[in-house]
């Protein structure tokens, strides 16, 4: 027996960086506010830099969701459709999505994301974990292209849940978290289901410190996405000439990520183009939304979802929603 055969099947959906999106990726760094987009974070070193953050004492977001799924997966799982298609958005090294399958029973499970390696790797050792399981895994940038409606008619009688936890839509501005989340009911039919996790406003040193940890691995995670456009656009910029900075903008409700330049640079960004940094120019970096209880049920309202559920922790910091299609 060859061991292929025993692999999850895989789907790409992702076309490889386009002409079009490192245009955009350009375009980006050209304009006058210079800003690289958060997806870029995540080649193999991004991914494991993450799962370091994760574990660090000042980011709080994944223990405290964790600890609210571990305490309320009963519950959770009581309101969810006995037979269902469990859809991981960003599934990453799978390992929420795991925590979940004893609970839940899923008919299958489809790994979303856009680390193409990284899933095929995670989802076979899952695979390997539960051999009865049907795992999917499908490679694609779910933040622009969502289409799995092929894929889940295949099993029509088992309607989608959607797990899009650790609050990665605080990635999006309000506007397009809308669009996506409406996306994401597109799919959803009557009887479809969004497990979602957002981050909530809380005061301002504990929002900073958790984007700014003492022993430096968030700044490293911001500093290199420059690695990555560096590979994109054959570009040269110097990952030492460049500062972390983050901050709670508490206007927009959200945490910026940032790239200082440290001096007046020039940055070659591949052929026929450059940009000149000043000292203390900014890259923007990521966006990374809080919302209220309230706020967070009225994205969802206002992108055809009601919020059915809600579990938090006991200082308010993480909201976990359950919504369904109105
Ligand atoms: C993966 C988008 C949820 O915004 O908290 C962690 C990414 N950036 N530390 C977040 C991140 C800096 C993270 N998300």
């Amino acid at each position: 027996m060859s061991l292929a055969l025993d692999l999850p099947r895989l789907q790409t959906a992702l076309r490889l960086p386009t002409q079009d999106e490192r245009q955009q990726l350009l375009h980006g760094l050209l304009q006058p506010r210079a800003h690289i987009d958060s997806k870029y974070f995540y080649d193999d070193r991004g991914c494991e830099l993450f799962t370091a953050i994760c574990r660090l004492d000042e980011y709080y977001p994944t223990r405290t969701e964790a600890r609210i799924f571990s305490q309320h997966r009963e519950a959770i799982a009581e309101q969810l459709p006995g037979h269902m298609q469990w859809i991981d958005l960003g599934c990453g090294d799978c390992r929420k999505t795991e925590d979940w399958l004893s609970a839940v029973a899923p008919a299958r499970v489809i790994g979303v994301d856009i680390a193409g390696e990284f899933l095929q790797t995670s989802l076979a050792e899952v695979a390997q974990r539960h051999p009865q399981l049907e795992c999917i895994g499908v490679v694609s940038d779910f933040t622009q292209h969502l289409d799995l409606h092929e894929l889940l008619a295949e099993r029509p009688s088992a309607p989608p849940v959607f797990f899009y936890p650790g609050s990665s839509i605080g990635n999006f501005e309000p506007r397009a978290a809308m669009r996506f989340l409406r996306r994401i009911r597109a799919h959803c039919g009557q009887h479809g289901r969004l497990l979602i996790g957002a981050d909530l406003v809380k005061p301002r040193d504990i929002l900073e410190a958790a984007y700014d940890d003492a022993s430096g691995v968030t700044a490293e995670f911001n500093l290199n996405v420059l690695n990555v456009v560096n590979r994109e656009l054959d570009a040269d910029f110097n990952a030492a000439h460049f500062r972390h900075f983050a901050h709670f903008d508490e206007a927009h409700r959200r945490v910026e990520m940032h790239l200082v330049s440290a001096r007046e640079q020039n940055v070659n960004l591949g052929v026929h183009a450059n940009r000149r940094f000043g000292a203390n120019e900014h890259i923007l970096t990521e966006y990374s939304h809080k919302y209220s209880l309230d706020e967070f049920r009225a994205l969802l309202a206002a992108s055809g979802l009601r919020c059915s559920h809600y579990w938090t922790d006991p200082q308010d910091w993480f909201g976990v929603f359950l919504a369904e299609p109105v």
